[in-house]
């Protein structure tokens, strides 16, 4: 900013003194003109002024010789030099019009040359007339002697008046001269000057031009520098999530294979061999009806059989794998009625194909684990459950009208946070399939909806059995 004033006033300073020294050396140069043309001038009336005193002093010697001689060319010439000098007399004039002083002594030299002339015109008509007497013609020429010295100090205060002239115009063209060169090397200088101010400025301006080129280009470098950073570390961040996701999806179906795994060990080991101890034991209860122990452990052993299969059935419902999700769903969705009481309504549609095992098992978990929290948290007395299948995806839905989950919880659960392992779970499991899993809940109830897309490969792919 300071640097960009600055270079204004130099800008303004150099056109200023240009134009100062631009006028300066035109009237300057006008002046020398004007002195150069005076010179020129009084070099010209000092021309005129000796051609005046040479006709006269050529009139005169023709006279003298025409009176000498009485030769007839002498005469002839004579009147040619007498005809010649009004002329150089009018040229001096005009060349002195510009002189008072010279004008009067212009006026006086008329004078006495026309006096001189009269001399001459007498002298020569006696001559011409034969009547000349030896002292006529000397007395004439004593007389013109007269006026010629007479003439002859009116031309030196003339010749001394131009030449006081010509030293006062040389002076003053020398000295515009040398103020012209004056001005010059002042303009010289100066210009020098201020180029190289302008150069000093134009090179402050580009050295500081350079320093914030590099600090911008540094500035640059490190913007890039972080984004790099930031996007490692997205990179970094996004990994470690589906690290995390692909763990946690694994956890899940190790945690389903370990289920199963228990389900049917319970079933097909302990399970069978409670029904063989019930049955032994009915078998040595023969001939022992009065014995009420033998009835009471077959009781007991007939309540272990029951835990036995409910627990295996929690573990892994037993038929999913055998007969699909929509008849499992509807026998888990009636025994949980009737062992909570509450009144669930129930809507299942039966897909034309088996889904994918994980389909059905991630829609299972999604049942099991709403049904559990409705009777858990919910002190809903009724329930609805729907399951659709369209073309693309199925859709399964779990209503209660309960008092809803509190906010907190809620508002956690959405922003990724943890709440418990029920919901994040049924989330997790549903991302995997790349399907969406949503909540709603108020003051009027909790509604939990999955939608699982089935792509072609997938869709009813297996068929029952
Ligand atoms: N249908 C519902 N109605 C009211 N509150 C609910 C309902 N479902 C869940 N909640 C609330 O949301 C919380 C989190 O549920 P989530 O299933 O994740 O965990 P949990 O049921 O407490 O424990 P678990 O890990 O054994 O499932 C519950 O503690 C409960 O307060
Ligand atoms: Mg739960």
């Amino acid at each position: 900013m300071l640097s960009r004033l600055t270079a204004r006033i130099a800008f303004v300073i150099a056109i200023g003194l240009l134009l100062v020294c631009a006028i300066l050396v035109y009237s300057t140069v006008l002046n020398l003109a004007e002195s150069e043309r005076l010179v020129t001038h009084t070099h010209q009336v000092q021309e005129f002024l000796g051609e005046t005193e040479s006709a006269i002093a050529s009139a005169a010697r023709a006279r003298l010789s025409y009176v000498l001689s009485g030769d007839d060319a002498a005469l002839e010439q004579y009147q040619r030099y007498v005809a010649h000098i009004p002329v150089v007399l009018n040229n001096l004039r005009q060349g002195t019009t510009d002189n008072s002083k010279q004008q009067k002594h212009c006026d006086q030299l008329e004078a006495l040359v026309n006096d001189r002339i009269q001399l001459w015109e007498k002298s020569v008509a006696l001559k011409r007339s034969g009547l000349s007497t030896p002292d006529g013609q000397p007395d004439m020429t004593r007389q013109s002697v007269v006026v010629a010295d007479e003439i002859v100090s009116v031309t030196d205060a003339m010749r001394r008046e131009e030449a006081k002239l010509l030293e006062q115009r040389t002076t003053a063209l020398h000295v515009h001269f040398v103020f012209l060169i004056f001005i010059l090397s002042i303009t010289f200088i100066a210009a020098v000057m201020l180029l190289l101010w302008h150069y000093r400025l134009l090179r402050d301006e580009l050295h500081a031009r350079e320093r914030a080129q590099k600090i911008a280009a540094g500035a640059a470098n490190a913007a890039v520098e972080a984004e790099r950073k930031a996007h490692a570390s997205e990179s970094a961040a996004l990994a470690s999530q589906n690290a995390a996701r692909r763990l946690s999806a694994r956890l899940l179906q190790l945690r389903d294979d370990e289920r199963r795994k228990f389900s049917r060990e319970l079933h097909d080991s302990i399970g069978q061999y409670l029904a063989a101890a019930k049955m032994t034991l009915q078998s040595l209860a023969n001939g022992h009806e009065s014995d009420r122990r033998f009835s009471e452990c077959v009781n007991l052993l007939d309540q272990s059989i029951r835990e036995t299969r409910t627990i295996s059935h929690l573990l892994h419902p037993s038929g999913l794998d055998e007969i699909g999700f929509s008849a499992a769903a509807t026998s888990y969705a009636e025994g949980f009625a009737q062992r909570s009481g509450l009144q669930l309504d129930f809507k299942i549609s039966e897909p034309t194909k088996r889904l994918p095992r994980e389909t059905e098992i991630a829609l299972f978990r999604v049942l099991q684990e709403s049904l559990t929290n409705i009777h858990r948290h919910a002190k809903s007395t009724s329930a609805e459950l729907i399951f659709e299948t369209a073309p693309k995806n199925v859709v399964l839905t779990v209503r209660d009208k309960g008092i809803g989950i509190p906010k907190d919880v809620l508002d956690r659960f959405r922003s990724s946070g943890t709440s418990g392992v029920g919901l994040a779970g049924m989330r997790e499991r549903i991302r995997e399939l790349g399907g969406t899993f949503e909540v709603e809940s108020g003051g009027e109830g909790t509604c939990v909806r999955v939608i699982v897309p089935l792509t072609e490969g997938q869709a009813f792919a297996a068929d029952p059995g």
